[in-house]
């Protein structure tokens, strides 16, 4: 039978019954993309895998949270769901939500969300608030009123977020057939990493893997609060997704670390402008800055010795490249105009 999204294809693991209301638009099914190249420039050479997470329906892994997410909440009642975001969680609740029929209400940090982020929560219909502060500002304001109108939370703090999201666990070791040995992403609010380490706990529970990834976890220099063990008041990176300076899922992020023997490290905003460079042009796979940090830390903590060429290292990638244009822009040669001739064109080129 064709896919039909995550739900059903993991109904086994999830909290919904037949009664749940499906609200799907195929999420999941991300590709797991060899990355020979990388694999190359790491050292040890293991074996590099890209969870290419850009090709969710609003091109990044909120959407297996948010199927979710905003299933249940229909399914209790909700005629309206409420979320901070650094952009891509609000794009997704913004489409679940129109595709359910209910309202969204986003707040975002002022200035500091990505443009194709903006753009799809607006044209999903969103009801987008720009608060004057940070994301740590805007989900402090959203807890407290959703704990006073009848409006459903819907970023991680909600569980079911969590629960659609440890599918991409469950996918890596179905397409890897086993677990890797190291996983790498990037860490922002500290959901995902939350979530992946309950798949794949979940998953070695039901018998269908042996071993347990270490778990790599990668946050921005100036926005690293878990690593430096202490808020950062003013979180600041190019890394918009994950400026953030107090994670809600703070705890659970150094269980997936200490649990699994992994780590939480940092990586410069630089070494996070050379990975988004490496993937595009070296790999062909164009990300959003933030999602570049699992590479990024890769190449940084490599150089500790730590991988052999066995090793099968996933990394999730957890946005898509066009979600951020202008970073793209600016990173880039702006292109040379030259007249409309063959001459001038091939002058140009250099042949
Ligand atoms: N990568 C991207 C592209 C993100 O948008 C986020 C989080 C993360 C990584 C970090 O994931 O928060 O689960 O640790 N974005 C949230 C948002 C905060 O509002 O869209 P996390």
């Amino acid at each position: 039978m064709a896919y039909q999204g995550l739900i059903e294809k993991y109904r086994e693991f999830l909290p919904v019954s037949d009664k749940t209301p499906v609200i799907t638009l195929l999420e999941g099914n991300t590709p797991l993309i060899p990355a020979p190249r990388i694999s190359r420039l790491i050292e040890g050479n293991p074996q590099i895998f890209l969870k290419y997470e850009g090709l969710n329906p609003t091109a990044s892994f909120k959407d297996r949270g948010m199927t979710m997410a905003v299933s249940k909440a229909v399914e209790e009642g909700s005629r309206a769901v409420m979320c901070a975001s650094t952009g891509n969680t609000s794009a997704s609740a913004a489409a679940y939500a129109a595709r359910a029929g209910i309202d969204a209400i986003v707040l975002i940090p002022k200035g500091a969300i990505a443009l194709g982020k903006l753009a799809q929560a607006l044209m999903h219909g969103a009801k987008v608030v720009a608060v004057d502060g940070n994301f740590d500002d805007a989900l402090r304001l959203v807890k407290e009123i959703t704990s006073k109108y009848p409006i459903t939370l819907v970023n991680s703090l909600n569980p079911y977020r969590i629960e659609g999201q440890k599918s991409g666990a469950f996918e890596i070791c179905e397409q890897l057939g086993g677990s890797p040995d190291f996983q790498a992403m990037p860490v922002g609010n500290a959901g995902n990493i939350t979530a992946y380490w309950k798949g794949y706990q979940e998953f070695r529970e039901a018998g269908k893997i042996v071993r347990l990834p270490e778990m790599l976890g990668f946050q921005a220099e100036g926005a690293a609060p878990i690593v430096r063990g202490e808020v950062v008041e003013k979180p600041e990176t190019i890394a918009t997704a994950i400026r953030i300076g107090n994670p809600a899922s703070w705890r659970q992020a150094e269980l997936a670390r200490d649990e699994s023997g992994g780590l939480i490290d940092f990586v410069s905003d630089v070494e996070i402008l050379e990975a988004y460079q490496l993937l595009a042009s070296g790999e062909g796979v164009f990300v959003e800055p933030a999602s570049a940090a699992g590479v990024a830390g890769l190449i940084k903590v490599a150089r500790t010795g730590m991988f052999k060429e066995t090793d099968k290292i996933v990394c999730i990638l957890t946005g898509h490249g066009l979600k951020d244009p202008d970073r793209a822009i600016n990173s880039s040669v702006e292109p040379p105009v030259v007249a409309a001739t063959v001459e001038a064109v091939v002058k140009e080129i250099g042949y």
